[in-house]
């Protein structure tokens, strides 16, 4: 393990939803830490810590290589997280998606070796399964990956190039992260747990596509957690490899998470349509990040379902249908 009290953080996509509440934790924990982000989705994210003296703002975009450049001097580690979110987004700005999560990325990991940056943890996707081969079986990290879209493509790929820096002198590790829910500086209400909840919160019937489909979910501080835990956990355990995150309990189907959030508005209406809208289904064994991190999850759908209504239900969120809560 390392001490990170002398260390200092990059944190590309700082701004967003799961970098905003990474940020949060390394300060916690006493990191220096400089977040990188264009601010697609505006800053308010990181107005909590303004004025901290361990935290740094670096307005810049990933596509220009001077502004990512200056970023990196005296930077320790990164966390990789800027990037163009989902498929709806990368289908809308196909070149953007190929720029930014490809083209940047590799530039960004190159920069970050002359740089002598020491860690690069890069946030990945299950979406990267797509559809399970088998139906009801349990993908962990060895399972083919099987990218549907752009996004995942962009993904996978930028995987299969940090898995090839044999020789590289930076320890690299892979996050395939679950599908989010909760509330973090910079909420998200376009990912199903949390899209669902506050629209039974509102009292609007659901329309669910895909009612059969699996998905893993993970609550977004849970989320950031294991990203702290794989950039300080011995380099030996993490260099080279990726982790599903996760827990392998917390594969839902849409219709189940239908019924857990029935079980908490019991108002909830649901409607069904035979029409398949996104083909991934896949379920996800998460217990390699257990196993060799000692990462587990805090919180379960049924707690972020709760955590979204409650937030709703006392109109803490005043425009709640805001396009800034959505990233297309
Ligand atoms: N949210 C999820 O369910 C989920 C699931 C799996 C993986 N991920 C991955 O986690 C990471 C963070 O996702 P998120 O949900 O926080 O997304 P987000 O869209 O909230 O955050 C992304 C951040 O990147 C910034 N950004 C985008 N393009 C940039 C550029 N060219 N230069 C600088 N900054 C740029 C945006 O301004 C934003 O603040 C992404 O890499 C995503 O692929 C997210």
């Amino acid at each position: 393990m390392v001490n990170n009290q002398s260390k200092t953080v990059l944190v590309t996509g700082g701004a967003g939803y799961i970098g905003s509440e990474l940020v949060r934790i390394l300060l916690q924990d006493d990191f220096r830490v400089i977040v990188f982000d264009n601010l697609s989705f505006g800053g308010e994210s990181l107005l909590s810590f303004w004025g901290n003296p361990a935290f740094r703002f670096i307005k810049g975009d990933l596509r220009n290589d001077d502004d990512i450049k200056a970023a990196l001097t005296g930077v320790d580690y990164v966390c990789h997280l800027a990037a163009i979110v989902g498929e709806p987004p990368c289908k809308k700005y196909p070149e953007l998606a190929l720029q930014v999560n490809w083209h940047a990325s590799v530039r960004l990991y190159k920069f970050c070796e002359e740089a002598g940056v020491q860690r690069f943890v890069f946030a990945s996707t299950c979406s990267n399964y797509g559809k399970m081969a088998v139906a009801d079986s349990l993908l962990d990290e060895t399972a083919e990956l099987n990218p549907i879209s752009l996004y995942s493509e962009t993904k996978v790929n930028f995987e299969k190039y940090l898995l090839s820096q044999e020789n590289s002198t930076i320890t690299r590790t892979i996050l395939r992260f679950s599908t989010v829910y909760g509330i973090s500086p910079r909420p998200r209400f376009d990912l199903t747990v949390n899209e669902f909840t506050r629209d039974a919160a509102l009292g609007k019937p659901l329309l669910i596509y895909g009612e059969n489909f699996w998905r893993p979910y993970c609550h977004v501080s849970d989320l950031a957690r294991s990203v702290k835990i794989a950039m300080t956990a011995d380099a030996n355990k993490v260099n080279g490899e990726a982790f599903n995150v996760g827990d392998t309990s917390e594969n839902y189907t849409k219709k189940m998470l239908a019924s857990e959030i029935g079980e908490i508005i019991p108002s909830l209406e649901v409607n069904y349509h035979p029409v398949v809208t996104d083909p991934r289904d896949y379920k996800v064994n998460s217990d390699k990040i257990k196993k060799i991190l000692g990462f587990n999850i805090t919180k379960t759908v049924p707690d972020g379902i709760r955590e979204i209504a409650s937030l709703f239900r006392q109109q803490v969120i005043t425009e709640p249908m805001n396009a800034r809560y959505g990233n297309v």
